[in-house]
């Protein structure tokens, strides 16, 4: 027999999606090329930034057939204020793969989606269910918060109890908008930091609520989540991947075809200079390097830097 609580949660969580979800470009259509894009984007990136950077993107690479036409340089180019330059890589990467061995179209099989570069479980589930209409769990991590808060409480939970939660709880034929509207239940309602506990539709049920419900019935403030303090933190402005953006900003910004002296890198960065010398400044272009966003070319003992032609 259906559990009580699993109807429940089914109906006030996709009446509430009816009523709130957000109207986003990728929940119009379902072609498997643009909603890897976008999920791919969202990955790192608020859906604020996401939308015009999708909505341009797939202007300019409309399929996969035309993202693997492109060079890796244009695809970093337009990958401009995402960051993570890695993922257009790796995107970029599948889109020839996905052109050369599959006719130009995704494979339907998950097992196959995830051979392609930089897709994992999450990505290969969120495509086979927004695309392909697969009746499976799509785990991101407000999904993950909201899963565990309303079926556990406010501790964590093991990834592998997490799945079999995820699994007996998805309804069946309605994967679709159960996985888009707990994408937004989390990023509208059960917030991280701050849970609107006494406007939500699932609080009656709520293992997290009734952790901490006031005995008396009184109004509860949505309670508040304490941030993790990590010890000695680094600041972005000093980190790798501040250096790494701001490496790859500034040949995206140069005119195509320019090669930049690696020494140039180091003095535009001896202003902000935090302790960082050109030594370390290399062993970041040699990362990039390796992960095929740059090209560094050695002629008569000068080392130059470029986007990535190939
Ligand atoms: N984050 C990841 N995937 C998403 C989606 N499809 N809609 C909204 N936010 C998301």
């Amino acid at each position: 027999m259906a559990d009580p609580k699993h109807i429940f949660v089914h109906d006030a969580l996709l009446r509430w999606f009816r009523l709130n979800g957000r109207d986003l470009p990728w929940r119009k259509i379902n072609d498997p090329y643009r909603i890897l894009i976008s999920e791919v984007m969202l990955q790192q990136t608020q859906v604020d930034r996401v939308i015009p950077a999708y909505t341009s993107f797939v202007q300019q690479f409309p399929d996969f057939r035309a993202l693997a036409r492109a060079t890796t340089a244009d695809v970093i180019r337009s990958w401009r204020g995402l960051g993570y330059n890695r993922r257009a890589v790796y995107l970029h990467r599948s889109a020839r793969i996905v052109a050369e061995c599959y006719g130009g179209r995704m494979p339907t099989d998950i097992s196959l989606m995830r051979k392609l570069p930089g897709v994992g479980e999450y990505t290969s589930s969120a495509v086979s269910c927004f695309a392909y209409n697969a009746q499976v769990p799509v785990m991101d991590t407000n999904v993950e918060r909201v899963l565990t808060r309303v079926f556990s409480g406010w501790g964590s939970v093991s990834k592998k109890d997490l799945g079999t939660i995820a699994l007996s709880i998805l309804p069946r034929g309605k994967a679709w908008e159960w996985n888009q509207g707990l994408m937004d239940f989390g990023a509208l309602t059960c917030t991280a930091r701050s849970p609107a506990c006494n406007s939500c539709v699932l609080a009656v049920t709520c293992a997290a609520f009734q952790e901490t419900k006031i005995p008396s019935g009184q109004n509860q403030e949505g309670a508040k989540i304490k941030r993790k303090v990590h010890k000695n933190p680094i600041r972005y402005e000093h980190s790798r991947r501040y250096y790494r953006g701001m490496i790859v900003r500034h040949l995206v910004d140069m005119e195509r075809g320019t090669k930049v002296p690696i020494e140039c890198l180091g003095h535009l960065y001896q202003k902000e200079n935090h302790g960082q010398d050109l030594d370390w400044i290399k062993g970041l272009l040699v990362e990039l390097s390796q992960e095929g966003i740059v090209t560094l070319e050695e002629r008569s003992g000068q080392i130059r830097v470029y986007l990535a032609e190939t």
